[in-house]
């Protein structure tokens, strides 16, 4: 399909222009202040241009929990927030531990036809932490990182054989930091409110030994590694020194980290609950430190989305996870850039450019030559979040009744029109 993107403001790499956009033949043709072609035209007067998200951390379910989200489900969710392209994590039924799972999430990926779906293949066989996945197959197939995500790989000497594989295969892992042992069974941030709310507590220290020690395996080892999912002041100060000793470490967080404390799991509301938990105004703060300067580089949302009978019930058995694939585009925009904490641009380079960048994934910018991954977005108008009309299976989202501002009013994949609002 031929078009062109008339009037619009385009979030570029650096910053905001007013220009039309053409698209031919999936790609982006064209970005000039005026084009005037004989073809379909999209308003987008008022609006605003984006690339396509990149989520680099999602759980879509499938095989094997479709109860709870699957790739149809999942990858529709995504392209109404905004995202294009989407990597999903291998916990699994069975665990995405070998290339026969890769390619059968990549070729629903195909039939499903809505946004780019990459798999993340387990670190250990069943993500149980005893021994190696099968890395060579799994990248063979299409796997683009390595992660055992709802776990650590405890086992700090096959944490370390992992990176060395990993490495040789051109494959990063993408580390999900919880010592076990410390967590200890806790459901929320240990800290004054958990012993008001009477629920176990999980010390930030559980998220930092294991962020100082996929550090001091990738500084020894010469490395990369990317920290999943930071929570906590302290782990961002561990990745900034790192990253000031010249370590190749990258991170992310997640929409929930830089707007909710755990004042909120007061409520035992059970959609509060994920992991790592939620923690308190001095980490909230760090992590949009962190954010603005480049400590944390990329914005992911852990997409957990679990059925109404797996949160309807007591605090502790309840699953952890939100469902984050619809509200990702708006909590970034109304927390970080409406606030002034940071430009659109800087956050697109977050939720786009950057996580691009550190998978090798083509895309995550709007330039000429690159894929037509576009998202036209409103940020003018205010709505309430409703978790009840996701299209995501998962309907568990603690900011039910939020005012926010963002959302895709159109959603384009290889220039493919995907979804419009
Ligand atoms: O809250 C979470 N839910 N954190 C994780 O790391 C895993 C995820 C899930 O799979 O539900």
């Amino acid at each position: 399909m031929k078009f062109v993107i008339k009037n619009g403001t385009l979030v570029l790499n650096g910053g905001e222009i007013k220009a039309d956009l053409l698209v031919d033949g999936g790609k982006i043709a064209g970005i000039a202040p005026r084009i005037d072609e004989n073809c379909k035209t999209f308003d987008a007067s008022g609006k605003y241009v984006l690339p396509g998200l990149i989520d680099m951390h999602v759980h879509l379910r499938e095989p094997g929990f479709e109860g709870k989200e699957d790739i149809q489900s999942g990858a529709a969710a995504a392209v109404k927030g905004g995202v294009t392209q989407l990597c999903c994590m291998p916990n699994t039924d069975p665990v995405c531990d070998n290339a026969v799972v890769v390619r059968y999430i990549k070729s629903r990926a195909e039939e499903v036809n809505l946004c780019k779906i990459h798999p993340v293949g387990a670190i250990t066989k069943g993500e149980k932490g005893e021994s190696l996945s099968d890395i060579g197959k799994m990248k063979a197939a299409g796997a683009v990182a390595l992660s055992d995500d709802g776990k650590s790989v405890m086992n700090s000497y096959i944490m370390r054989l992992a990176m060395e594989y990993a490495s040789d295969f051109g494959l990063k892992c993408l580390c999900h930091c919880e010592d076990v042992n410390l967590v200890d069974g806790g459901v929320v941030n240990e800290s004054r409110n958990s012993t008001v709310s009477g629920l176990k507590g999980s010390p930030r220290a559980a998220e930092d030994i294991m962020i100082a020690r996929e550090i001091a395996l990738s500084e020894s080892l010469g490395i990369p590694v990317h920290i999943c999912h930071v929570s906590t002041y302290s782990g961002v100060e561990i990745i900034r020194s790192a990253k000031a000793r010249g370590v190749k470490v990258t991170a992310e967080t997640c929409p929930h980290y830089f707007t909710l404390t755990d004042d909120v799991t007061l409520t035992y509301d059970t959609f509060t609950k994920v992991n790592p938990p939620l923690r308190e105004k001095r980490d909230v703060e760090e992590i949009i430190r962190g954010l603005f300067d480049g400590t944390i580089d990329c914005i992911a949302t852990d997409h957990a989305p679990h059925s109404l009978k797996d949160k309807q019930t007591e605090y502790n058995l309840a699953a952890f996870g939100i469902s984050g694939l619809e509200t990702s585009l708006a909590l970034g925009y109304t927390y970080l850039v409406k606030t002034g904490k940071l430009t659109l641009s800087r956050l697109m380079e977050k939720m786009s450019l950057n996580p691009a960048k550190i998978l090798g994934l083509k895309g995550g910018e709007l330039k000429e030559g690159a894929p037509a991954d576009i998202v036209i977005a409103d940020f003018g108008k205010p709505y309430k979040i409703d978790g009840s009309k996701f299209l995501s299976k998962g309907k568990n989202t603690p900011f039910n009744g939020f005012e926010v501002y963002g959302r895709a009013e159109y959603t384009f994949v290889d220039g493919d029109l995907k979804y419009k609002m």
